[in-house]
């Protein structure tokens, strides 16, 4: 720093002065950079890191997979591994620290050996998670509160517990996470004997194993009667969707998925794969394709429903650096049809992800997947290098001179992510954090350039559009909401999982038909149409039309189409409060609608568990969640009000019933409702500990 001139910070600096003070203030300022010989990086932790900073365009963007390989050698990110890590990528260590503590999936301390994330998020705790949890806590002697609260090691350093968010994977709830690979559903006893096979080094619950059980290419499973093979997809383009004598699936993007090895280029290829990409590039104009795109009327399956053709056309035309994000976060609870969508058919997802970023313009695909899904990502990155052999992807695809370079992305644990702005963030290398719109990210996204942002299941849909045309397309679904959608359907049902209809189709269809309706004796009490953010619709509105628009008018949304039912044994209010919990745990905390109105909705539903509030708070409670939504930087805040605040409109009276009997299950002194809202002594400073008196003033 000796060399830098004397800083003078006042108006009068010259321009080279303030731009060496800017400088010289960056974080990845020279003096604090680690040197390479000062760190000595491990051989194979420095070349884990070179590769990944070789696979994207800018060099910050390794910086999750730095992570990554940083604690895959240390067993956590250590401060060592760190420095070692930003020695080799030229940024400061405090920079990825900075990163280390915002996604859940980094440790920065040491943990146990064996690491046993249990979720406990709405679908897993109606099947049983809280008594999963608190099994596996006894059996590797952890603390079951602690593990709840952040995660626990066992005092051997063997293992380490955790409550942790939807896995998406609530088709086999309860489950967890071992080691990186999804069991369920787990009985409370299968606990025990998990930790004892991770003690001895035996192969864990060998037949609660998702990836055997659904593995690509395993063995085909009984032909299920329920299923209406529909010939669609690009090997058939004369599908009939209509006349369904019964309830049935209509199978587009599902077609074939149990075949044995479709997860493999040969036989996706066999079955017709890639004939649509051959197409685009050899006969179709990017205009065209755009054009057959917009016609069909595909909409976004991600979440907000928006035209996948006219998002894509907005991308400016000519030579700039345009990018294609597929968007395989896939956080939101209740939602697991990408999941399924990757670890079964990765090539059409590859195939979709091709055509689209030809049509955008795009030279650079990447697909962001979530953390947590490490084996579906090691599914998508051999399918990706198959079709890279193949020609399909690369420098100059089928010969034809135009370029497609496509990077798997692993997330690491952090829901905001899944938001478009936050998703780009992150891939820059960075804390995820939602950006202002606009500019909207087809204009200035991705390192500021046009970007398309698409989720899984929208880009599954391309190759069989292109295949088959518009019209055809068209053929399924209802006017406003063309097309088949996998739906996830999770929670009280007796066959979770997801089932792929033609929209528009009654969701009892769905509920009830083909996911087999609550267990008997039970009855639907609640549902949330589309995911955990969708506001709850009761067993009257079970007849409606499952569409976009149905969804809309009857004051809920479709969103991602996951499903959650809860039947007659389920409380709402414990209900509500997992569902802010969730939220509020999400909350990035830039804007304060969200990070304080999460906080106060956990702590007043807490109350109405606790019998401490009284039937007043309950208005208090509508109130916050009406003050959030449409007040925050991007729709999280609205994901837990818009839930939220309609589970007390529509079932304020068991509310009321259940702070009433709370009370009356505690001694009397302790069932005193404290005077509504009033601060409790010794809050935690700065954190807004207590409701808003002025509920007015949220989100002013
Ligand atoms: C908090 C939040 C989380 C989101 N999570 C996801 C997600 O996990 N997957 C997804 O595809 N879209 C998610 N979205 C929607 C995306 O912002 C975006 O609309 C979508 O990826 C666009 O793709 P589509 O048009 O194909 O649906 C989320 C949005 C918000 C506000
Ligand atoms: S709404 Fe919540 S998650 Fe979204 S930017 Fe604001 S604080 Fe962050
Ligand atoms: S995996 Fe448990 S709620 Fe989704």
């Amino acid at each position: 720093m000796s060399d830098l001139p004397e800083i003078r910070p006042t108006n009068d600096m010259s321009a080279e002065e303030r731009r060496r003070l800017v400088e010289s203030m960056r974080p990845e300022d020279a003096e604090t950079v680690p040197e390479l010989h000062e760190v000595g990086v491990p051989d194979e932790l420095r070349q884990a890191i070179e590769t990944a900073m070789s696979r994207y365009p800018q060099i910050r963007s390794a910086a999750l997979p730095a992570l990554w390989a940083v604690q895959r050698h240390y067993g956590w990110c250590t401060p060592e591994g760190m420095r070692q890590a930003a020695a080799v990528m030229g940024v400061t260590p405090g920079y990825l620290e900075s990163l280390a503590t915002f996604y859940d999936l980094y440790r920065t301390t040491p943990v146990g050996r064996h690491q046993v994330l249990v979720c406990h998020n709405i679908s897993c705790w109606m099947r049983g998670a809280d008594d999963l949890l608190r099994a596996f806590c006894e059996a590797a002697g952890a603390g079951a509160q602690e593990a709840d609260h952040g995660g626990v090691s066992s005092a051997d350093g063997e293992l380490f517990v955790s409550g942790f968010e939807c896995l998406g994977a609530c088709d086999i709830a309860p489950m967890a996470s071992i080691d990186e690979r999804y069991y369920g559903p787990l009985e409370a006893g299968d606990a025990r004997t998990a930790v004892d096979q991770l003690r001895s080094g035996a192969e864990v619950l060998p037949d609660k194993a998702l990836a055997k059980r659904q593995a690509a290419g395993g063995p085909e499973p009984e032909p299920d009667p329920r299923v209406s093979r529909a010939e669609a997809g690009p090997a058939a383009p004369q599908a009939e969707p209509r006349g369904r004598p019964e309830v049935t699936e209509t199978r587009m993007l599902f077609r074939r998925v149990d075949e044995p090895g479709l997860a493999s280029i040969d036989t996706y290829r066999r079955l017709g794969g890639y004939r649509s990409l051959e197409r685009a590039f050899h006969d179709l104009e990017p205009e065209e394709l755009l054009g057959v795109l917009e016609e069909s009327g595909l909409r976004g399956r991600g979440g907000a429903g928006f035209s996948m053709g006219r998002k894509a056309s907005f991308l400016p035309r000519g030579e700039t650096s345009k990018y294609l994000c597929c968007n395989a976060d896939e956080s939101e609870p209740g939602t697991f049809k990408d999941r399924e969508l990757m670890e079964k058919n990765p090539h059409q997802l590859i195939e979709g992800v091709a055509i689209a970023a030809l049509a955008a313009g795009a030279g650079w695909g990447f697909v962001f997947i979530r953390g947590e899904y490490a084996e579906v990502a090691d599914i998508l990155d051999r399918a990706v290098a198959e079709a890279y052999e193949a020609g399909y992807l690369g420098e100059n695809i089928l010969g034809t001179g135009s370029r497609v370079e496509v990077v798997v992305h692993r997330g690491a644990g952090a829901y905001i992510c899944g938001e478009e702005t936050a998703l780009l963030d992150s891939l820059e290398g960075k804390r995820g954090n939602p950006r202002l719109k606009p500019p909207f990210p087809a204009i200035e996204g991705l390192y500021g350039g046009p970007t398309l942002i698409n989720n899984v299941e929208t880009l599954s849909n391309v190759p069989h559009i292109v295949a088959n045309g518009a019209e055809w397309f068209k053929g399924f679904g209802t006017e406003q909401s063309p097309g088949t959608k996998v739906v996830s359907v999770s929670g009280c049902v007796q066959r979770p999982g997801n089932y792929e209809v033609e929209l528009g189709i009654p969701a009892r269809e769905l509920i009830h038909g083909l996911a087999g309706g609550p267990p008997e004796g039970r009855e639907v009490k609640a549902w949330f149409p589309g995911g955990s953010s969708a506001p709850v619709l009761t067993a009257a509105e079970l007849d409606l039309p499952y569409s976009f628009e149905a969804m809309a008018d009857a004051g809920s949304m479709l969103g991602s189409g996951a499903i959650i039912v809860a039947d007659d044994s389920i409380s709402i209010p414990e209900l509500a409060l997992r569902t802010a919990r969730f939220y509020h745990h999400e909350s990035c905390g830039k804007c304060t609608p969200c990070r304080e109105g999460t906080n106060w909705t956990v702590k007043m539903l807490e109350r109405v568990m606790s019998g401490e509030a009284t039937p007043m708070d309950l208005d208090i409670i509508a109130s916050v969640q009406e003050n959030i939504i449409g007040h925050c930087l991007c729709v999280l805040g609205d994901s837990m009000a818009m839930p939220v605040g309609s589970m007390v409109a529509k079932f304020r009276s068991e509310f009321e019933e259940t702070i009433a009997r709370a009370r009356d299950a505690v001694p009397v002194h302790a069932a005193e409702p404290a005077v509504p809202l009033a601060p409790e002594p010794g809050g935690s400073g700065g954190e807004a500990e207590q409701p808003p008196v002025d509920v007015g003033s949220v989100g002013t």
